[in-house]
């Protein structure tokens, strides 16, 4: 059976007190819509329908960035988590397959849990998802007769007795399409919230002879996001999970509760990852390679055997290939470091390509940038780049070549050459002394004249 995914993300976020949508607020570098998004790709969703209202047009282009078969259906006033799910109605128009509904403010669904909804739904008409709650709080209570969902009441119109049940719903739905928007034209608006509540399709499912039941999953699944605490709270529950699994993996890290992951991060079977270490999206990190502390990685590749840091940084687009070291302060940008080229001290590589086995001095800065727009430095196979060599790019230095220390490089340099670039060095003999004594003369003068 194909499956839509339908993701609710219109409400205004109230309590996150701020102006961006609260689908947009961000863990381990992805808006809390991405997480929902990449939970339901465990199923391959033929089709994905973004329920959008308080910031729609950046919500939509969030989604799209994601996957860009992401639709986006308008709900205008938020009437109601039901209300929200009909809009979507008109973007499945010719799907006749399966719906799950999933919030965009819950980024932990685990895609086995999908999976489970998907086998359970195979024999029910409609499938929630539900959690046995510590605190059953505010959350919907999932009234139950053995295995069958009966309906489900909100904390606000349950009786006493309703509100003793730990079963509670996660807001997670699934239901053959035409079932499922057929049971929502039927729901009206009759309660405490006067919204138009999805959770009361399983009632009208019922009450029509079909079948209904919930399945279950850990409560730290369904934990989402109203308040910027709680946004720091799942980010935390993200990072102890991505902390644990890196070492499952194979991955030693030294001091754990200090390294940081993005929702992407991969890093291989071996590669150690010293204390302070933070993780930006888009990083691999290759078996053995070794991240030394206080390093910042962002869009990057990391090759095995490589060694990056203490304190190095490296931006989008920063490629090492096996054996690279990277250095204290070095920051490299949109460059490719060759097997075994070496920038170990204070430098900034930055559109640049550095042939094998290169050496690149400290203080060494890739002056990529006039102004106006970016240029290309290349170094060559085993070139050595003196320390603090300016490169002012677009520049070419050639294989083995040489710079001497200082030079600012504005010309191309031949293979095996060396290039100084920097004022002649003069000796004056004495001088020194003679500068030193006319200096303190100087100095003994104005002293007494200021006693
Ligand atoms: C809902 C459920 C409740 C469940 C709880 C789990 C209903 C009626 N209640 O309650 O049983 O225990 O979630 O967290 O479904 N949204 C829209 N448009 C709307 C309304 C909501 O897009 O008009 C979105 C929100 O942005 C949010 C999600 O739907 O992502 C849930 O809405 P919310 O108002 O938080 O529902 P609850 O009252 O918490
Ligand atoms: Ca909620």
């Amino acid at each position: 059976m194909s499956t839509a995914l339908v993701i609710l993300a219109a409400g205004m976020g109230t309590r996150m007190n701020s102006d961006l949508p609260k689908v947009l607020h961000k863990i381990a570098g992805a808006p809390l819509l991405v997480h929902a998004m990449k939970s339901g790709a465990a199923i391959d969703p033929e089709k994905l329908v973004i329920v959008a209202g308080h910031g729609a047009d950046e919500v939509a282009s969030a989604a799209r960035d994601w996957d860009d078969r992401a639709e986006t259906a308008l709900q205008e006033e938020q009437l109601g988590t039901g209300h929200a799910v009909l809009q979507a109605r008109e973007a499945l128009a010719d799907f006749d397959g399966d719906v799950i509904v999933l919030y965009g403010d819950t980024p932990f669904i685990q895609p086995e849990t999908i999976e489970k909804i998907v086998a359970a739904r195979a024999l029910n008409d409609v499938v929630v998802l539900g959690f046995d709650a510590a605190d059953p709080g505010r959350y919907g209570r999932l009234v139950m007769a053995g295995d069958t969902l009966e309906r489900i009441v909100e904390f606000k119109d349950a009786s006493d007795e309703e509100r003793a049940i730990t079963l509670c719903n996660s807001g997670i739905v699934a239901a053959n399409a035409a079932t499922l928007f057929r049971l929502l034209d039927k729901v009206g608006n009759d309660n405490a919230a006067a919204e138009y509540y999805l959770t009361d399709i399983v009632a009208l499912a019922r009450a029509e002879g079909l079948s209904a039941t919930a399945v279950t999953c850990d409560e730290s699944e369904t934990l989402g996001v109203n308040s910027r605490a709680e946004l720091a709270a799942a980010e935390a529950a993200f990072q102890a999970r991505a902390r644990a699994e890196a070492m499952e993996n194979g991955v030693t890290l030294t001091a754990p509760d200090t390294v940081h992951f993005a929702h992407d991060t991969v890093i291989g079977r071996d590669a150690v990852v010293e204390p302070n270490v933070v993780f930006g999206p888009g990083v691999t990190v290759e078996s053995g390679a070794l991240i030394r502390a206080f390093s910042h990685l962002e869009g990057c590749h990391v090759s095995r055997g490589a060694t990056v840091g203490p304190y190095a940084r490296l931006r989008p687009g920063a490629e090492l290939a096996e054996d690279v070291h990277v250095g204290n302060f070095v920051e490299i940008k949109n460059a490719v470091l060759d097997e075994g080229a070496k920038a170990n001290h204070l430098s900034y590589i930055g559109d640049a390509h550095v042939g094998e086995k290169a050496n690149i001095g400290a203080g060494t800065i890739t002056c990529n940038y006039d102004g106006v727009m970016k240029h290309k430095t290349e170094i060559g196979a085993n070139a050595f780049i003196g320390s603090n060599t300016m490169l002012v790019a677009p520049v070419r230095v050639g294989n083995r070549a040489m710079t001497g220390s200082g030079s600012v490089i504005t010309q191309d340099i031949e293979d095996d050459a060396l290039a100084i670039a920097r004022a002649t060095q003069v000796n004056k003999p004495g001088l020194a002394t003679k500068l030193r004594e006319i200096l303190q003369a100087k100095k003994a003068k104005r002293d007494k004249g200021a006693g």
